[in-house]
């Protein structure tokens, strides 16, 4: 009975990982997807898919919810939807594509990725927020995550913790490009009409350069929009003609994939969360 005056010190500690032990052991073991797969498996998604089927494949006014396709959730690492994506529907509005097996391989893993988080809600909801530690992430905030030079908790970050759900928090902390997913919502607008969409410069032989979002970009082709005229631009490519450099306005984010320990990650989901 002496140790009864420290329970309720303790006591916050023990719940917490008591909800987390309970939450996850009726779970299989967390698949593990490798963060820079993900990045490029999403980068891609919106460049080449992102027209039809919503820039993080949740589905938009001319393409289905790929999170939601049974050939998508049966699909081994990139075998099916590869065999799938060589031939495409045509008919019906899908178009064939040639990607190699590892852009292939990085798509399904992007996609895989969100069906589980989708499927997982209630857990993550449960471990992002009790697990980590606001104080902890505050510190990360202010000191190596450098996240200060770009946002501050009083202004474009304020009332983040009330806008997002965590799930939906976490994603926006880990790339924040286009909108948040709305399920249930209006299709969201082309990822190339918002600030964070990728950003291409292109120059011909000539010098002439123009400059605008990247809408898309393939061996032989690059478009970009142009928010001035509200003009679609295309050049064909050959080799390094044109000229095109793609800048990214979410590099930060980009760098950061990598950087993320999981308990950096779930404290600043906290301190986001407590951003109110
Ligand atoms: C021009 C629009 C367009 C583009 C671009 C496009 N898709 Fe599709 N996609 C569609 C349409 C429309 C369907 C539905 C076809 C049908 O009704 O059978 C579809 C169906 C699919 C399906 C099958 C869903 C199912 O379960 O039946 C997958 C998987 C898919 N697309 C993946 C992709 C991927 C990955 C990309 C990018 C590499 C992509 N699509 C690009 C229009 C598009
Ligand atoms: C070099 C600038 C830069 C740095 C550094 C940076 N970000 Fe961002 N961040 C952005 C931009 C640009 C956006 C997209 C515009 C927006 O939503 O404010 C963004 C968006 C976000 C959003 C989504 C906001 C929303 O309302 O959807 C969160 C959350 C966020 N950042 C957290 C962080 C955290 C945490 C760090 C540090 C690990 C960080 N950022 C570092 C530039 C930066």
């Amino acid at each position: 009975m002496k140790n009864l005056g420290a329970f309720p010190i303790v006591s916050f500690v023990s719940f917490v990982s008591f909800v987390s032990i309970q939450a996850q052991q009726p779970q299989p073991p967390e698949p593990q997807f490798d963060p820079a797969a993900v990045e490029r498996g999403q980068q891609l998604l919106a460049s080449q898919c992102g027209f039809c089927h919503g820039s993080t494949g949740r589905g938009a006014a001319s393409g289905p919810d790929l999170t939601r396709s049974e050939l998508v959730q049966n699909d081994d690492n990139g075998t099916q939807l590869g065999a799938f994506l060589a031939v495409g529907r045509p008919d019906r509005g899908m178009p064939p594509f040639d990607l190699s097996r590892a852009q292939v391989s990085d798509l399904a893993t992007f996609l895989h990725r969100a069906i589980y988080f989708a499927s997982n809600r209630r857990l993550y909801k449960i471990l992002d927020i009790l697990v980590g530690d606001k104080q902890a992430g505050e510190a990360y905030f202010n000191g190596a995550g450098r996240c200060g030079t770009c946002h501050s908790p009083a202004g474009n970050l304020r009332g983040v913790g009330a806008k997002y759900d965590p799930v939906t928090l976490q994603g926006r902390l880990l790339l924040p490009r286009g909108r948040p997913p709305n399920p249930g919502g209006p299709p969201p607008p082309p990822l190339y009409t918002e600030p964070t969409a990728m950003k291409v410069s292109v120059t011909t032989p000539s010098g002439e350069t123009a400059s605008g979002a990247l809408v898309r970009l393939t061996d032989f082709e690059v478009t970009l929009y142009e928010a001035s005229s509200g003009r679609m631009r295309s050049w064909l490519r050959n080799g390094d003609v044109p000229k095109v450099v793609v800048t990214d306005p979410l590099q930060a984010h980009v760098d950061q994939l990598t950087k993320w320990t999981d308990a950096d990650m779930h404290n600043m989901t906290a301190y986001l969360a407590s951003l109110k």
